[in-house]
């Protein structure tokens, strides 16, 4: 089977034709070898989970390390019963440490200790038996909130200077913003209610969208399996759309080798990738979509409104703007000034905005 353009989820170097996994991440080393904590950020289908995945499978390969992603994720529905929340996250830890890790590095049993020390305490359990040092990745930990993101951030802290026999190694959490915008409401604007949940972490870092190189070198992936080639003005016009945003990179191009163009005899030009935007913005498909859950938050419309009518921004506070940076949805424009992150969502967002309800009403309801 011929690999293929990925829009589903994290990508495989064996199916999917990929930019190797980590060259967008900042160099990590120095971090991990410091036993550090730190905080990956960057928007919605970057890279984010392929990336880390991809590093931790390398620094358990090297041997220094027992290094593993795991899942927030399932600790979503216990915002408010953060023992629930434990219960399931360790559960889903186990099975991932089960399925990626060599035996001799699997985790004992969870330790049978009380609500609010579930995580803290099988940690330390797993450290104390894993004859390497223990590197966790922690993703969708935006999936987090209110007492369940709480009760993970303080005892994170609280092991911390435990590490490296006792606790993680090194720790990171990724998601989608910074933790200092991490929520305690959802759909509120309440930001975490207690001081520097997560003050032992060193870094923030983001993952950067592809290059115009990237993409040509992606495109080509393609070019070297099937023969069929796409013109420069193809990869540019391409470029230009998308702003380099990995997933939009990508969903052009599979619209048109699989549905416009499927005969590899013809080649790509740049009225192909026109067609293909148009689809994308018809169809709407969950990463866009995923746009408009963030409109529904006050200080995003009051950012995203008047960019798109063309009006200069009334005083905005800074950490909003960056808010809107981080979730993808504007960037800064090179002479300044921020504007909608790139051509196709600059065309989704009216569409989106024209659909979500008036103040008083609630997607959820209606
Ligand atoms: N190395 C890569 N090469 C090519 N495309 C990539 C690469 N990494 C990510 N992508 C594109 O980005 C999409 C999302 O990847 P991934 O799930 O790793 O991102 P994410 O940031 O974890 O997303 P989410 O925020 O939804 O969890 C992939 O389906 C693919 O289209
Ligand atoms: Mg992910």
């Amino acid at each position: 089977m011929p690999k293929w353009f990925n829009t589903a989820g994290p990508c495989r170097p064996d199916k999917h034709y990929m930019l190797p996994a980590t060259v967008r991440l900042p160099s990590l080393d120095r971090l991990i070898a410091q036993e550090s904590y730190f905080v990956i950020h960057a928007p919605r289908q970057t890279g984010k989970t392929t990336a880390m995945l991809a590093l931790a499978q390398q620094l358990t390969a090297s041997g220094h390390y027992a290094a593993i992603m795991v899942s927030a994720e399932v600790g979503q529905p216990f915002s408010h019963s953060p023992g629930k929340a434990e219960i399931a996250m360790l559960d889903a830890w186990r099975g991932a440490a089960q399925y990626d890790l060599p035996n001799e590095l699997h985790p004992p049993p969870w330790p049978d200790v009380g609500e609010g020390r579930r995580i803290g305490a099988a940690l330390q359990a797993w450290c104390n038996v894993c004859p390497r040092p223990l590197i966790l990745f922690i993703d969708e930990i935006d999936a987090l909130m209110d007492d369940a993101l709480i009760t993970v951030l303080r005892q994170l802290r609280d092991g911390y200077p435990r590490r490296p026999g006792n606790f993680p190694h090194s720790l990171a959490l990724i998601g989608l913003r910074d933790v200092r915008d991490y929520k305690v409401a959802s759909g509120g604007s309440n930001r975490l209610q207690t001081a520097s949940p997560f003050n032992i972490k060193v870094k923030s870092l983001t993952l950067r969208n592809f290059n115009q190189l990237e993409i040509t070198q992606l495109y080509q992936q393609h070019t070297a399996e099937t023969g069929q080639p796409f013109t420069s003005e193809a990869i540019k016009a391409a470029f230009e759309l998308t702003q380099g945003q990995p997933w939009l990179v990508n969903a052009l191009a599979k619209e048109i080798v699989e549905e416009l163009v499927p005969d590899n005899e013809q080649a790509i030009n740049i009225a192909h990738i026109y067609e293909a935007k148009e689809i994308l913005i018809q169809r709407q498909d969950t990463h866009l979509d995923s746009l408009a859950e963030r409109l529904r938050e006050d200080r995003v419309k009051a950012i995203i409104e008047p960019i798109l009518a063309g009006q200069s921004l009334p005083v905005i506070p800074n950490e909003d703007l960056q808010y809107v940076i981080d979730l993808g949805l504007c960037r800064l424009a090179n002479g300044g000034g921020i504007v909608i992150a790139n051509p196709i969502y600059r065309e989704v967002l009216p569409r989106v905005l024209a659909r979500v309800p008036q103040a008083g009403y609630d997607l959820d309801t209606m």
